[in-house]
């Protein structure tokens, strides 16, 4: 948290902070803010305080929520926060917890409102300030059960909806501002006009935040932070990590040693290339621990997913622990952790939950080294990130790559890993992914590879019969992993590729295509 209140002090001209009450949309909200070049922060609405509101924002967004406010212990913001005269923004549950708040009144519609709704506006007002014109309909997005039937004191009616009698409400002399639709979906077509007014007219927040001042700020904080210590940093070759590690080597230079294990379960080429960008830039200050054959050993005959998982993740912390004590006097590790990982969002705390898969822990560091952390991008959205590496000078085809596991091909080969598996599937995944390449594909899927089968078919090649194994094509779009949908790609494009992994790679005779979802699907295999 120190760093948020670090950052926001910096940016404290000029910030909005949102109350988080739980919705899935908050972070969108987020993003359309900063897209105005406002810093923003997201807090609870359970740890929002008058100190916080009196030291930070310029206006204060309260988002969307699945609980409703007529419940008894429903999530709420105090009346007094409210009068502190920020001017406000409550978006649908955020609405109605201020019309509430201030006297006016919310009730359990008969009918839920889901989906695109047309609106039609009654009124101006300065949210809707060159946007909407009086008498004329919009689409908007909606996604409620209760509505507002009551405005509170001072407040005007500005739209409204067939299910939303007081869809859009202002006040113009507090500068609050109700709304019942979510302006920061996409689906609600002037959402980030209505944003904008919002951040730059209401709350008279001035453009200061880009990646140029960000990066410029970071190196100095790192540099105050770091001191004359060493920074060591566990390189993966990810976007994440090779911007950490880009950011430190410009704040701190020669302090930084970075640390890439090569499991040898990469991609075709890819340890190779990621050694020569990051030689390149950090000399001997990058060291390439080639441990193959210690990660090949230990998987010797192991089928089970979780405990493949289970051996990488503990072989990987074994190979990092011994070159970080080789290394010795090191004071600080260094980790590409993003801003969705440590806000303490109201949507993602709380619930029970199954392990579905060892996730976080694979490929990644142990939480006690003995080590303090340097996170630099704990303020960053994955897509800052990526302008944040361009800036920093990073090959444009590092930045834009797909997210790759920490267990890597392990996990797209079920069953039993062998050397020559490994190699099979390496070549079958370059065809793939060049092939995506070629038909400009890549930067449209979120993630594609190959999955080596561990079952055998018959084929007929030429005129010999062949016994050879499977191979899996998976692609998918998606916005954070969490769901997924396959890639719908044409059936010509389709049959290109098998034909080219059945002809160019020994030991497939079949190729398929998953399309299953997420859910029920997960987007690895194992
Ligand atoms: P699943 O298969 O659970 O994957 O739908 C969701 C996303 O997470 C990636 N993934 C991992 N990333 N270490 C990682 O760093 C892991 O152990 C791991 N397992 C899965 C997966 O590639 C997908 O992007």
């Amino acid at each position: 948290m120190s760093s948020h209140i670090e950052i926001a002090n910096k940016f404290s001209e000029d910030n909005i902070l949102i109350i988080d009450f739980g919705s899935q949309y908050t972070q969108l909200i987020a993003r359309r803010v900063r897209e105005e070049g406002v810093f923003c922060q997201i807090i609870p609405y359970n740890k929002v305080s008058k100190y916080i509101i009196n030291n930070n924002p310029k206006g204060i967004i309260l988002s969307g929520g699945p609980s409703s406010v007529l419940g008894i212990e429903t999530p709420r913001i105090s009346k007094e926060i409210i009068d502190m005269g920020k001017p406000i923004l409550g978006i649908c549950y955020g609405q109605q917890v201020l019309v509430q708040q201030l006297g006016g009144t919310v009730v359990s519609s008969e009918k839920s409102e889901f989906g695109r709704a047309n609106i039609k506006v009654v009124s101006s007002c300065s949210l809707t300030d060159q946007v909407w014109d009086e008498g004329k309909k919009y689409q908007v997005w909606m996604s409620h059960g209760d509505s507002v039937v009551e405005m509170p004191e001072g407040f005007d009616l500005v739209a409204e909806t067939k299910g939303a009698a007081f869809a859009v409400i202002a006040n113009e002399k507090t500068k609050q501002y109700g709304v019942q639709f979510h302006p920061e979906v996409v689906h609600t077509l002037d959402g980030k006009k209505l944003i904008h007014n919002f951040v730059k007219k209401i709350s008279l927040c001035k453009t200061t935040w880009s990646m140029e001042s960000f990066l410029d700020y970071k190196v100095d904080i790192l540099k105050n932070q770091v001191g004359f210590k060493k920074v060591l940093c566990g390189l993966s070759g990810g976007v994440d990590s090779s911007v950490t590690a880009a950011l430190l080597d410009k704040a701190i230079g020669d302090q930084l040693v970075c640390v890439f294990v090569d499991h040898g379960l990469l991609r075709g080429g890819e340890a190779e290339e990621i050694s020569s960008i990051f030689k390149k830039r950090l000399g001997s200050r990058f060291i390439n621990v080639k441990a193959e054959k210690v990660f090949l050993d230990a998987l010797q005959g192991v089928n089970d997913p979780e405990k493949k998982r289970k051996i990488i993740g503990n072989k990987f912390i074994e190979v990092f622990e011994s070159e970080a004590k080789k290394l010795g006097n090191i004071e600080f590790l260094a980790q590409g952790t993003l801003y969705p990982d440590v806000i303490e969002s109201v949507s993602f705390s709380g619930g029970p939950s199954v392990t579905i898969k060892s996730h976080h822990n694979v490929g990644g560091l142990p939480e006690k080294m003995n080590l303090k952390l340097v996170e630099p991008l704990r303020e960053l959205f994955k897509d800052e990130v990526r302008i944040l590496g361009e800036e920093l000078g990073l090959p444009k085809d590092l930045i834009g790559r797909h997210p790759f596991p920490g267990p890597g091909l392990a996990i797209r080969i079920p069953g039993v890993i062998t050397k020559d598996s490994i190699k099979t599937l390496q070549k079958a995944d370059n065809i793939f992914i060049d092939e995506i390449r070629n038909a400009d594909l890549y930067d449209k899927i979120w993630q594609a590879f190959c999955v080596l089968l561990p079952v055998k078919s018959v084929g007929v090649m030429g005129d010999s019969r062949s016994y050879d194994n499977a191979l899996v094509l998976r692609a998918i779009t998606s916005v954070d992993g969490m769901t997924a949908e396959v890639f719908p790609f044409e059936h010509s494009f389709l049959n290109r590729v098998s034909t080219r992994i059945v002809n160019e790679v020994k030991g497939i005779n079949r190729v398929t295509y998953d399309i299953t979802s997420k859910p029920p699907g997960t987007i690895e295999w194992e």
